[in-house]
């Protein structure tokens, strides 16, 4: 259980860029680093105009003269500082992600970034590298990974109680973006440019959170090949899709869909994943995240609740208030950040032992989203062919 305790015996010296003021996600990132006290915010280029950051950075208690115009004068500035930042995350757009996390390792900082990764799985693959070489991690933030449930799904999967798994249906398909809002919004104008998000929108930008929750819970799987068929409702977003379907081949025999959207009309976030053995099913939905639906062939539905004695101790050591209060993606991002700490301190302790069996989104988590994407897009602009992973 999680009381507030700090987690390390001191606060990680921690900075943004990004997450400034307008952003839709920066507050969740101050949020869940500063809750259990892992972290204090010493210093942020949090935004793209640097007087609008450096506003925003004081209101947040930041010291003004450490409320930096860009990132590259902040890793500078802070390396010469004998109390400078440690650990640095990154809230910005897509096509920023590569050379921040390249230019946050070279400074010497452990890193926190946003999905996806980055671009290409080349670029992946350098910063995969640059990790061992520096002996810092990436920690990546499919936030909703953090929710304790995913973790009793991956117990009881590990456990047999599915048996052998045949199938994973995976979706993300919100209806948000039936009609073209980014005419308007700032956050969703970047989303649907190649030049600001990559190669693709929905597959990057929503389907890397449910297959990052499907690896979480069944990471023996590793998907063999894949066929990707994609479309842009919206014609002035092409090549960029706003839905996409995947088929999956798992390398055991097993078969996997998804189902990424932006033009699912009336959905909120509509994000399911769905675990199906030869015994039983599991299933989790985003919008339930307290709730695990337990499925045995010829037996009663069975609800699995969040923070319930009979669930694993995996699924226990997360809970922070104790059942049937609800908790959500806040303290989701919250047991990640505690997570992230942890890797942080390990790795600069060098503790192999521990980091060998602990579990959090790593930088390889980072790279397997990204070449994912890249092997979608490019079976889909061959016309929907089967592409081997
Ligand atoms: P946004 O457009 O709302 O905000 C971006 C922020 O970054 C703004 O404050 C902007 O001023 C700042 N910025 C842009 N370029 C910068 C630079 N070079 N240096 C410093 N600051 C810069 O974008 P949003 O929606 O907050 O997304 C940011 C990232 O977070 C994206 O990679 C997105 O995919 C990811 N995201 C992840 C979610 C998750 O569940 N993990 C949910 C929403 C977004």
């Amino acid at each position: 259980m999680i009381n507030g305790t700090k987690a390390l015996d001191r606060s990680l010296r921690w900075g943004m860029v990004g997450g400034g003021g307008t952003s839709q996600i920066g507050y969740i990132h101050r949020s869940a680093a500063l809750r259990d006290g892992n972290f204090v915010l010493q210093a942020g280029a949090f935004d793209i105009d640097a007087v609008r950051g450096r506003a925003f950075g004081t209101t947040l208690g930041v010291a003004e003269d450490r409320c930096y115009a860009d990132y590259e004068t902040m890793f500078a500035a802070e390396a010469a500082r004998a109390d400078g930042i440690e650990a640095v995350s990154i809230a910005t757009p897509n096509n920023t992600h590569f050379a921040i996390c390249r230019a946050a390792l070279n400074a010497g900082l452990h890193v926190v970034c946003e999905k996806p990764l980055c671009f290409s799985a080349a670029e992946a693959d350098e910063l995969e590298r640059l990790c061992a070489e520096k002996k810092k991690i990436i920690g990546v933030t499919y936030g909703y990974a953090g929710h304790q449930l995913i973790h009793q799904a991956r117990e009881m999967i590990a456990e047999g109680l599915l048996g052998e798994i045949r199938i994973i249906n995976m979706q993300f398909a919100h209806g948000f973006h039936n009609e073209a809002v980014e005419l308007q919004n700032a956050s969703t104008k970047w989303r649907v440019d190649p030049r600001f998000v990559g190669p693709s929108y929905v597959l990057g930008d929503l389907a890397t959170h449910p297959l990052f929750i499907a690896e979480t819970m069944v990471p023996k799987l590793k998907v063999k090949r894949l066929l990707c068929s994609r479309q842009s409702f919206v014609k002035s977003r092409a090549p960029l899709e706003d839905n996409a379907f995947v088929m999956m081949e798992y390398d055991n025999g097993a078969v996997g869909t998804m189902w990424a959207s932006a033009v699912n009309c009336g959905s909120m976030h509509g994000q399911k994943v769905r675990v199906i053995g030869e015994k039983a099913s599991l299933e989790w939905w985003d919008e339930q995240p307290n709730q695990l639906r337990y499925e045995v062939q010829g037996q009663p539905v069975q609800i699995l609740e969040r923070g319930m004695g009979y669930l694993h101790s995996r699924a226990l050591e997360e809970d922070r208030i104790g059942g049937g209060h609800p908790e959500g993606l806040f303290e989701a991002w919250s047991n990640l950040y505690r997570r992230f700490a942890l890797a942080m301190d390990a790795t600069d302790r060098d503790d192999q032992t521990f980091l060998r069996d602990f579990w959090y989104p790593d930088v390889h988590a980072g790279l397997m989203g990204v070449r994912w994407v890249e092997q979608c897009v490019q079976s889909a602009d061959a016309g929907a062919v089967w592409v081997d992973c």
